[in-house]
């Protein structure tokens, strides 16, 4: 579903849209780039859970994430002169940059800035290239205040759910509608260059593609995607926060991507001389059978490397037959079994993680659990008989703390919808 555009009744939006229509109003409302009595726009979107299908996306394989009901919200209005005034509730800051052609491509602008101001400013650069910025004469700057409820830093893709709201506001603001994985491809290269880390598309494209009760199973090399219902009725999905802080660009992210890179280039040699011809641009061309074959030659981190995400794609179509078939078991013990090749072969959980993990292990009732997202920290991912979610809950509490040395926090998933914008009236 594209982002709709709607006059929303207050009651129809999420609790940040109503967060930062307050904090509109006591940080921005009053200054002189706002013309007093005018409605405002409202836009939000969804940060992401990924069911399985782990550093896939940058090897152009397959992910299935779900959007959440946990969104970011921008909430204001245009003015004329090319400047945004931002000012974010979680950060409790205002900043402001300039969004001339020439300011925003200009790479000192954007490195004074706090990351959060950059996603929102990267995602006008981005507009910018593709010339598909607001019309100048109705907004050629705006301010906006910005709440969320997706935890930052925590794993679940608030700087995606950020950028595609940006995107979502600035049409809002009346730029051209893009289709949505445009949207997320701008997101994905806006986040690259206000971060430096080479992300792959998963996280903006679960954000830009959500819908109700369903996963998304999305071919990282053709873009093509599929809904795959979500129909497990007696389990929930929990993500348990734990608390250490992730930042991708300390987690390796960019040397897992190289290793990845380097595993191929050395195989595509050995599996050439068998099939000349074949192609062999990712580590998405490589097979079990081929590993078997020729993982040999590979120094043992690069073939581990490529161990986990040759199996995590294979565990991934698993992982879709066995929610279509309803069998959460299956599912769970993928779960589990992903965890695994991203603890041993993919060194990208941490102790914390697994400590989550065992827990899960060791509670009757939990199917399957594992580190979620680029890992080092950030959430764990469950899925649990309902009725074993208390019990499960009290052990992490009792237990996580002990193992890990700090306290987490269990949350149940909903499963979001798309991106939405809306104008409402000005309180
Ligand atoms: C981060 C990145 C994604 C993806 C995951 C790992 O969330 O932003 O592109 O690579 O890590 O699966």
């Amino acid at each position: 579903m594209p982002a709709s555009h709607h006059r929303a009744r207050q009651s129809a939006l999420p609790a940040p849209a109503r967060a930062a229509q307050a904090a509109y109003t006591r940080h921005l409302a009053t200054g002189a780039h706002t013309r007093r009595g005018m409605s405002l726009h409202v836009a939000w979107a969804a940060g992401r859970a990924n069911l399985i299908g782990e550093h896939t996306d940058y090897n152009l394989g397959w992910v299935l994430p779900v959007a959440l009901d946990r969104v970011i919200a921008l909430v204001g209005a245009p003015s004329p002169e090319p400047v945004a005034h931002l000012y974010s509730v979680h950060h409790r800051r205002a900043i402001s940059f300039a969004l001339t052609a020439e300011a925003l491509t200009d790479d000192a602008q954007q490195a004074i800035l706090p990351y959060w101001a950059r996603y929102v400013r990267g995602v006008w650069r981005e507009l910018l290239a593709l010339d598909a910025l607001p019309p100048l004469d109705y907004a050629a700057g705006f301010s906006a205040a910005i709440a969320g409820d997706v935890p930052v830093g925590g794993g679940l893709s608030s700087s995606a759910a950020l950028e595609v709201a940006a995107a979502t506001f600035a049409q809002a603001l009346g730029a051209p509608a893009l289709p949505p994985l445009m949207v997320a491809q701008l997101c994905q290269r806006a986040e690259q260059q206000s971060v430096g880390v080479r992300v792959g598309i998963m996280d903006p494209a679960a954000s830009c593609l959500g819908r109700a009760g369903h996963a998304i199973l999305l071919d990282c090399r053709s873009l093509v995607y599929e809904y795959v219902p979500v129909n497990l009725p007696d389990l929930a999905l929990a993500v348990y926060d734990t608390r250490v802080p992730h930042s991708l660009a300390s987690t390796g992210y960019n040397e897992r991507r190289s290793q990845c890179e380097q595993a191929v280039a050395l195989l595509a040699p050995s599996l050439q001389r068998e099939t000349p011809r074949r192609e062999i641009a990712s580590l998405r061309d490589i097979t079990t059978d081929d590993l078997a074959r020729h993982g040999a030659t590979l120094p043992d981190v690069l073939l581990r490397r490529a161990r986990h995400v040759v199996s995590e794609n294979a565990r991934t179509l698993a992982a879709v037959e066995a929610l279509r078939a309803g069998d959460g078991a299956t599912f769970g013990a993928l779960l589990y079994a992903s965890h695994a090749s991203l603890r041993d072969d993919y060194a990208v959980s941490c102790p914390e993680l697994d400590a989550v993990v065992e827990i899960a292990r060791e509670t009757p009732g939990v199917l399957g659990a594992r580190m979620m997202g680029a890992g080092f920290g950030g959430n764990a991912l469950a899925l649990i008989q309902r009725q074993a979610l208390p019990a499960f809950e009290r052990r992490l509490a009792a237990e996580y703390p002990q193992r890990a040395g700090r306290e987490g926090v269990l949350r149940v998933c909903h499963i979001g919808g798309a991106p939405q914008f809306a104008r409402i009236a000005q309180r």
